[in-house]
């Protein structure tokens, strides 16, 4: 590998496996030793790749537990609750009031928000890197039904116009949680109009405020859970009274490409997948008339309240690339946006791939949250969705820059950006962060 540094990567794997072995809580993984201690919805997906590289049981635990928050309608909530680290959390159990849903699960404490469905191509993967293939297909007839509802959940109840695209109605339920993306939305919130109920913030105990959200930005998150748990959970109503609702380009994404890894599966274990089939031909074709901008060459956000597009400055922009959507001609377009000064940078300055907001923007921040650091999970679904479409090159620069980030700084949650950065600390966010330990054992084997 020549990223001009020697990787010592049988050092580096055995690192990673304690990193998500010390992270073990009873039978899931927490993303991180202390800012995230229940268990968080994409990352158990990604954290479950990972396992399957040297632990089928946890990997299996992983989506087991997770699915064992269900909700009655399909919903897949962002955290399954460990009430042990409940007072180490904010907002936990007793502010989400998922109890007001008829939906919400008796015995495990949900939130009452989503996250990206990235549970089928994380269960494809297992069986792909399984050596016990009947135990591997068993694990896919069980989860089979569960994965469904969660799907069909989101056409059912998060697309109101039955356009083939769903709305995230929480930045939370983006995974991009604090993209600078969700800023217009979420500054129609007039504060002088709606009141934020009493809340204190747990997050900055353990880490640098500089690296997290701000308060503003916390009054909106909170501001949107206590709309919903006064809709008592019900997406009806939720729809009426929400401020946020949005058609994220890689919330769809991602449903796609699970679409097509339920399709994929269900053929080998014999079931139907005409329903998955017939939500990827709407998906795609909404994907391409609604969201694709051809005057930047990326997907565009929608805004359903306001009926306005959100123009894309994020990376989520690029990521239709992993699910197939774009034609070849308007990924070759998208590939020059990467590998020009919006992503890639120009001039003096240069940048690891992918950083997570334009370098071009004067939202853009080297250390914040999702404003601008390269994360490892968005990384591996841009090297997919590169390779896909033959760009071999720069699928490995994208894999070569995600090694070289974690070999240099460690299993760190996100990454400075700036390759020629001085001063600044290593990595951000959280350290010993599970899924940069799983996908980096996965980037290896890819
Ligand atoms: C957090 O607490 O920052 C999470 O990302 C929200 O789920």
């Amino acid at each position: 590998m020549d990223i001009g540094l020697e990787v010592k990567t049988d050092e580096l794997t055995e690192e990673a496996k304690k990193v998500l072995l010390k992270n073990i809580v009873g039978a899931f993984t927490k993303p991180a030793p202390e800012l995230y201690p229940h268990q968080w919805n994409w990352d158990a997906g990604f954290i479950a790749i990972g396992y399957a590289h040297f632990n089928i049981d946890q990997a299996e635990s992983e989506l087991r537990h997770l699915f064992s928050g269900q909700w009655a309608n399909g919903m897949l909530p962002h955290i399954v609750f460990n009430p042990a680290g409940d007072n180490q959390y904010f907002p936990g159990i007793d502010f989400w009031e998922t109890w007001r849903s008829f939906d919400a699960p008796e015995q495990v404490q949900t939130s009452g928000i989503s996250n990206p469905a990235v549970h089928a191509f994380a269960l494809q993967r297992m069986y792909e890197l399984a050596e016990d293939k009947g135990r591997a297909l068993n694990f896919v007839q069980e989860m089979y039904p569960k994965i469904k509802a969660f799907h069909a959940y989101l056409y059912r109840e998060r697309d109101p116009q039955q356009e083939g695209l769903v709305y995230i109605r929480h930045p939370w339920e983006s995974g991009n949680d604090n993209s600078p993306t969700w800023d217009i939305p979420l500054e129609k919130i007039d504060f002088n109009k709606v009141k934020v109920p009493p809340f204190t913030r747990k997050d900055l105990n353990t880490s640098d405020a500089d690296h997290r959200p701000t308060h503003l930005d916390y009054d909106r998150y909170i501001y949107l859970i206590d709309v919903f748990r006064k809709g008592d959970y019900k997406e009806d109503q939720i729809y009426r009274l929400t401020p946020f609702a949005v058609q994220d380009p890689l919330f769809n994404t991602i449903l796609i490409r699970a679409n097509e890894a339920m399709i994929e599966l269900g053929e080998m274990i014999g079931e139907n997948t005409s329903d998955f089939r017939e939500w990827n031909t709407k998906a795609v074709l909404a994907m391409n008339s609604k969201l694709w901008n051809p005057s930047n060459a990326l997907y565009d956000a929608y805004d359903l309240i306001s009926n306005e597009r959100i123009p894309m400055e994020a990376s989520s922009g690029l990521m239709p690339l992993f699910a197939g959507i774009p034609s070849q001609t308007q990924a070759d377009a998208i590939v020059k946006v990467l590998k020009g000064k919006m992503f890639a940078g120009a001039g003096g300055e240069s940048y690891y791939l992918c950083p997570s907001f334009t370098p071009t923007s004067p939202k853009f921040d080297t250390k914040k949250y999702w404003r601008g650091p390269v994360w490892i999970n968005m990384n591996w679904m841009l090297y997919h969705g590169l390779k896909r479409y033959g760009f071999d090159e720069e699928a490995v620069a994208i894999k070569n820059d995600s090694i070289e980030l974690l070999s240099r700084y460690g299993f760190y949650e996100y990454f400075e950006p700036k390759r020629n950065a001085t001063g600044q600390t290593p990595g951000y966010g959280s350290h010993q962060f599970s899924w940069s330990a799983a996908l980096y054992l996965d980037l290896l084997s890819i």
